[in-house]
């Protein structure tokens, strides 16, 4: 099949990659000029493990194409996927100006020839429920007439960052939103080779695909800050949460997935579709009550570290100048150098606006971690460094928070940790992950506080015992 893919973000560029892997003719477009040329270089715009292999791919054997030309892209295709941003706007509403933008120029360009045939356009981005009815009104405008010339179908994904291709390519199911019989058949023929394993194409109307979108990432984030509550309860009445998480994820009406305990949720889309999907609500004139606690649990939960290291730490007017603090870990996940919205981000503004000096590693996001202070700069007197490895970052700290569980932080070398953090007594292991076993840790002669999990007395260690 030809397909178009407008936008070369994130869903765009590993939607246009995995279709193009499947043997399609894939021409991404974009208007950044600068990152067409660096893909057309052959040159990845962003990080996702796998992506690489199919991208190098698809460019040799010229399946996989990239121009900032819409005409180009759209004249072939039979299949246009819209994979545009969906920022939230001042209210929390999702912005569908690019979406609704690129919809006109399209409508404007099949006007303008006839002779391009009947086109599927699909809704990638995640938009609120009726953009579907949107986007048809916006290139029905030109006097193109929906199921004729072209129809539009909602088609959410379901991708995590880190294991996108994976999901791309074995996803557990498809959702295909539209009326019109034949997109759905097009659409149907286009995921099959995606589907052998089985899992479901599941045709729906368009706004029930919008909305399953929405649900599913709020039910997602919903049962995260469930867990975290009750990781907060554990705290107080001394039970390990990690044992109840065991204890319930074995009832398969609950499963064992998405019970972690932490320092909160982050990334692109849970606070961003959880906030839409509560503005939404409003807007109908419902009160979705439950996404309300979500969304208050989970901001006081990437914060939830700080008093217990100003208690640890601070002076008398709970201050932390002259104090360092590592940070291990920036991502708002492992094995992605995507920052937004990371409990990391939230933590170092925390300690740097109380006058703490960060130190803060990661082994793939600090570039993105440095552009994105540059743009909304940290206020506060402390400061923040990066260091080039895990050790570096711990050496002379004061206290050391695990803010991303990185697999490379789960077995470090962590006598050498102890005996290169500051002072002389156990050295403060914050760890907002979960990471390390709180018994082992105390024996190591760490002072050690996770979430939700109890803690231990720090043994005394000498060096040598420690090492053997
Ligand atoms: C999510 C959805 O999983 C995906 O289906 C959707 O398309 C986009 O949003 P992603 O944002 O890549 O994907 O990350 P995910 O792996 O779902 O994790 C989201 C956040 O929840 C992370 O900050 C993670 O650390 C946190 N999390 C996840 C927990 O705190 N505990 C858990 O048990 C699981």
């Amino acid at each position: 099949m030809n397909i178009a893919v407008v936008g070369t973000g994130y869903v765009g560029l590993v939607s246009g990659v995995c279709f193009a892997e499947m043997g399609n003719e894939v021409t991404c477009v974009d208007i950044d000029a600068r990152k067409v040329e660096s893909l057309r270089d052959g040159r990845l715009t962003i990080y996702e493990p796998g992506l690489e292999v199919y991208f190098d791919r698809g460019r040799r054997e010229n399946r996989l194409r990239f121009t900032t030309d819409l005409a180009e892209a759209l004249a072939p295709a039979d299949v246009v996927f819209l994979a545009l941003p969906t920022p939230p706007a001042e209210d929390g509403s999702a912005d569908l100006q690019y979406v609704l933008g690129v919809a006109d120029d399209i409508g404007e360009l099949l006007a303008a020839h006839p002779d391009w045939g009947y086109k599927v356009l699909v809704d990638k981005s995640t938009v609120p429920v009726g953009t579907a009815r949107r986007v048809t009104a916006a290139v029905g405008a030109y006097g193109l007439e929906a199921g004729k010339h072209f129809d539009v179908v909602s088609n959410p994904e379901f991708l995590r960052e880190g294991v996108a291709v994976d999901d791309f390519m074995k996803p557990e199911r498809v959702v295909v939103g539209t009326d019109s019989e034949r997109a759905a058949e097009l659409m149907t023929r286009l995921y099959e080779p995606f589907v052998r394993s089985g899992n479901p194409i599941l045709v729906m109307d368009e706004a029930s695909a919008e909305m399953t979108k929405y649900a599913a990432n709020a039910m997602l984030a919903t049962k995260i800050t469930f867990m975290n509550e009750v990781a907060n309860l554990c705290d107080r009445v001394g039970a390990d949460v990690d044992k109840v998480r065991r204890g319930i994820g074995t009832d398969s009406r609950i499963g064992p997935k998405f019970l972690y305990a932490g320092i909160g949720f982050g990334g692109s889309c849970f606070p961003k579709d959880v906030q839409a999907l509560h503005r939404t609500a409003r807007e109908e004139g419902y009160s979705f009550e439950i996404l309300d606690a979500v969304l208050r649990v989970n901001d006081e939960q990437r914060k939830s570290m700080v008093p217990h290291i100003v208690d640890a730490l601070g002076d008398n007017d709970g201050r932390l100048d002259g104090k360092t603090i590592a940070v291990w870990g920036l991502a708002f996940k492992p094995h992605t150098d995507d920052v937004r919205e990371a409990p990391a981000h939230v933590l170092i503004r925390e300690f740097v606006g109380l006058g703490a000096d960060v130190v803060a590693f990661d082994p793939e996001a600090v570039e993105t971690t440095r552009a994105a202070f540059e743009r909304e700069p940290l206020g506060g007197t402390g400061s923040l460094s990066y260091a080039e490895t895990a050790y570096d970052a711990a050496a002379g700290a004061d206290a050391l928070v695990v803010a991303t569980e990185w697999p490379e932080f789960r077995r470090p070398d962590l006598a050498r940790v102890r005996q290169s953090m500051a002072g002389d007594g156990a050295p403060l292991v914050f760890d907002g992950r979960n990471v390390f076993d709180p018994k082992h840790m105390a024996g190591l002669g760490f002072t050690y506080r996770s979430v939700g999990r109890p803690s231990f007395p720090a043994q005394e260690v000498s060096d040598r015992e420690t090492a053997a």
